[in-house]
């Protein structure tokens, strides 16, 4: 049943991993009411209007369809913010909120500059009643900031009045599409139980009510925060027992089935790796760091600091180990890196592993050719703040890097593979045929538990591999 009341368009302010998606599955799911998502970015909107559906701004796996269906129809992609904020019934708030960089706070509190900025344009070009939805991730008490901004702003004699809600996005990137068309649970938090209905009711068109929780704004907050601390626990956790398993002759893969079965600790998110990246575990986890630095927890802040310290020296000790194999020294040899993103299925960089380790690389005078499905050259030479290796330049260059799609070109004279990314195009790799190309000895290492090491050890290629300490 359709019981979406009188909200009939929304507007999400911010056209990014989340806005974009989230609002596509919502137009898709919501054919009677209008979406607009707008940005201050006009390149990003230009790309998310563009007729090529490759181009759009994102990379996740069935979103392309879900454009092609809706957009034009009842979801459009604009740069006049104004307006769009003037028409709405219900505006979300899905803007970045990065840790700061400089300032009070700075490396550990969010910035919410962004939020803010919004909170006062929503101020001054809203009419009538507007349900505000704050759907980026914030540190507690956030929604009472954007209260008192829209507040002061209320205009009693054009009434124009407001209403804030607490909507966090629980979407991983790589399977967003699928998370919004089934999510385990949404949350709403706030006071207003009419704008909680409103919201509640666009969400029952594809979610059951059952998995509808509503709470206080400030429990609605700090779950989601919680959420992403309590996952990222989880990989530091596997992570520092796959270390043990390195040392002993254990193999993390076997221990993470044997403990997975406890129904008490689940099977999900156990999987080793080269430390968690992305936009958001450690902004996050740093968030509830701070809060608990504010208010006199210091122990809760030692506690999560740990996580976070862990997933840092997972990350360096890969770098540190592919040198200590290579008899410490990889100045000028050629190391192929399979996969740039911070994990499958997305062309997000952002915390990427895979740019502190080859930072470390080419700092040690490797040259490193790097492989990735979805992401550009551009990206790359931002994230490693290097140009790539220019062709005019001699194949003996240290420290270079290149990308490369070809195979064939990355192995070839390569003395070690490192995969950072589990793409599926690796575990597919036809290792018998290129690892012929490879100067010997040769080695492999898989931080991704993508190959099969008894393939690559009959090949006669040296192996590591994360958490195993069989080999
Ligand atoms: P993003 O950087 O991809 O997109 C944010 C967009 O907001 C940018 O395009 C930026 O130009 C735009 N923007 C900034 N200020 C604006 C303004 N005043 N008006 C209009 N547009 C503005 O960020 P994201 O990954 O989509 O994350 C957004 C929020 O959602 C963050 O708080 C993040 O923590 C949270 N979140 C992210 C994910 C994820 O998987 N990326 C998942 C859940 C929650
Ligand atoms: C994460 C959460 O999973 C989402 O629920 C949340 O909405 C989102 O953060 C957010 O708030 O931004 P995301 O970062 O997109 O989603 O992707 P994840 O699948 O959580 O992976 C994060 C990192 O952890 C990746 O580098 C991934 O490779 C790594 N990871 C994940 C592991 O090393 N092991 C695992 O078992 C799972």
């Amino acid at each position: 049943m359709n019981t979406k009341l009188d909200i009939q368009k929304i507007v999400c302010l911010g056209a990014g991993y989340v806005g974009g998606p989230t609002m596509a599955v919502m137009a898709d799911k919501c054919k009677d009411i209008e979406f607009k998502v707008v940005d201050l970015s006009k390149d990003k909107i230009s790309l998310w209007n563009s007729k090529d559906l490759t181009k759009l701004p994102i990379y996740e796996p069935g979103l392309n369809a879900i454009i092609k269906k809706v957009r034009g129809k009842n979801l459009f992609f604009s740069n006049n913010i104004e307006k769009a904020i003037s028409q709405a019934d219900m505006i979300f708030i899905s803007v970045n909120t990065p840790t700061k960089t400089s300032g009070y706070g700075a490396g550990i509190a969010s910035d919410l500059k962004w939020v803010e900025s919004c909170a006062r344009t929503i101020a001054s070009f809203s009419s009538g009643h507007t349900i505000v939805v704050e759907k980026s991730t914030v540190p507690v008490k956030t929604a009472e900031v954007i209260q008192t901004i829209l507040q002061s702003n209320q205009d009693r004699v054009d009434g124009k009045t407001f209403s804030i809600l607490s909507n966090p996005e629980f979407l991983a990137e790589g399977t967003a599409v699928k998370d919004l068309e089934n999510p385990d649970r949404v949350l709403i938090g706030g006071e207003d139980k009419y704008s909680i209905e409103c919201l509640a009711s666009i969400y029952r068109n594809w979610v059951e009510d059952k998995k509808i929780i509503k709470t206080n704004l400030w429990s609605s907050e700090l779950s989601k925060l919680a959420a992403n601390a309590f996952l990222a626990q989880r990989i530091s956790s596997i992570n520092a027992i796959g270390s043990i398993c390195e040392v002993t002759g254990a193999d993390v893969r076997e221990v993470k089935l044997a403990i997975g079965y406890d129904q008490r600790i689940g099977k999900h998110f156990l999987e080793t790796g080269p430390g968690f990246g992305g936009s958001c575990f450690k902004k996050d986890i740093l968030n509830i760091i701070y809060l608990s630095k504010y208010y006199g927890l210091p122990e809760v802040a030692k506690y999560w600091e740990q996580v976070l310290s862990l997933n840092d020296w997972q990350v360096r000790r890969i770098s540190k180990l592919v040198v200590d194999k290579l008899f410490g020294t990889i100045s000028g040899k050629k190391i192929g890196i399979l996969g740039f993103a911070f994990k499958a299925n997305t062309n997000d960089t952002r915390e990427s592993s895979a740019i502190q380790i080859s930072k470390e690389l080419l700092s040690e005078g490797a040259n490193i050719i790097i492989n990735d499905p979805k992401v550009n050259e551009k990206q790359i030479a931002k994230d490693l703040g290097k140009n790539p290796k220019s062709e005019s330049k001699n194949n003996f260059e240290q420290g270079s890097w290149s990308l490369e799609e070809d195979f064939e070109l990355i192995f070839k004279n390569s003395d070690a593979i490192l995969i950072l990314t589990d793409w599926e195009d690796y575990k597919n790799l036809n290792w018998d045929k290129y690892t012929k190309l490879m100067r010997k000895p040769s080695w492999i290492f898989d931080s991704r538990s993508v190959v099969n090491p008894k393939e690559i050890k009959d090949l006669g290629v040296k192996l590591w591999r994360i958490g195993d300490g069989t080999l």
